[in-house]
């Protein structure tokens, strides 16, 4: 803001991590997505004003926002138990499952995670994902080596792609994304009942109250379905 020193106090910056489409990406150099159209509209809604985008590797986003330096995280990030003792999340905006995707070449076709054993398997650092595959995989069906974690799920994708992993474990709606552009497609779903919301620091309740005030302001006026008809055809 305009505000002078202490002003920052009016403000959210926020922070994403690009390459997880249709929520986040890079497209001619520019950040776009869900996340990026939803979070713009709900902070025009408060009396904040918008600074703009950080870009981060997913697992540097929950320390961005605990060392101040964004306040609002807004990556698809699904709210859980583990990341809800550093840090604080908005009412939920967004439901999802975990997808399995493997080469549409047809090759390969698990059908359950057993399907899956001996084979090298990627996900992005940090997620849900990789937490389906530390959890129900590796000293499992696959072994540590096995895993392959990527800063990026673009990468991830492109090593399924070139045939270094066979399946890549990644949410739903930006598996069927990548499955619509590129060779990949959805073996199965693995069922998390994953919800979104935004990120927050633990001791900013005016964040968060106006978020939440917001968030149920534009799903009231038609923005949110707006949205969701323009990034996931819905
Ligand atoms: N929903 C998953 C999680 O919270 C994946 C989010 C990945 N987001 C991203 N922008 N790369 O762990």
């Amino acid at each position: 803001g305009s505000g002078g020193d202490g002003g920052s106090e009016q403000t959210i910056t926020a922070g994403t991590a690009p390459g997880f489409p249709p929520f986040e990406m890079k497209e001619g150099g520019e950040l776009v997505g869900f996340d990026i159209d939803l979070l713009e509209a709900v902070v025009e809604q408060t009396d904040y004003s918008f600074e703009g985008w950080e870009e981060f590797e997913f697992d540097s986003l929950i320390p961005a926002l605990t060392n101040n330096n964004i306040d609002v995280i807004a990556a698809g990030m699904t709210i859980n138990e583990k990341r809800d003792d550093t840090i604080d999340f908005s009412d939920p905006y967004y439901s999802s499952d975990q997808a399995i995707v493997v080469r549409a070449d047809g090759d390969f076709a698990p059908e359950s995670l057993s399907d899956l054993a001996d084979r090298p398997i990627g996900a992005q650092k940090g997620t849900t994902g990789e937490g389906v595959v530390q959890d129900e995989l590796v000293g499992q069906e696959i072994t540590e080596s096995q895993y392959n974690a990527y800063d990026n799920y673009v990468l991830a994708i492109q090593d399924l792609e070139n045939g270094n992993v066979d399946a890549v474990v990644i949410d739903v709606p930006v598996a069927n994304t990548f499955a619509a552009n590129r060779p990949v497609e959805v073996a199965f779903v693995y069922e998390t009942g994953e919800k979104f919301g935004f990120g927050v620091r633990t001791d900013d309740d005016a964040r968060q109250e106006a978020l939440n005030a917001g968030l149920s302001t534009v799903r009231e006026d038609g923005t949110y379905e707006e949205l969701t008809q323009k990034w996931f055809g819905e």
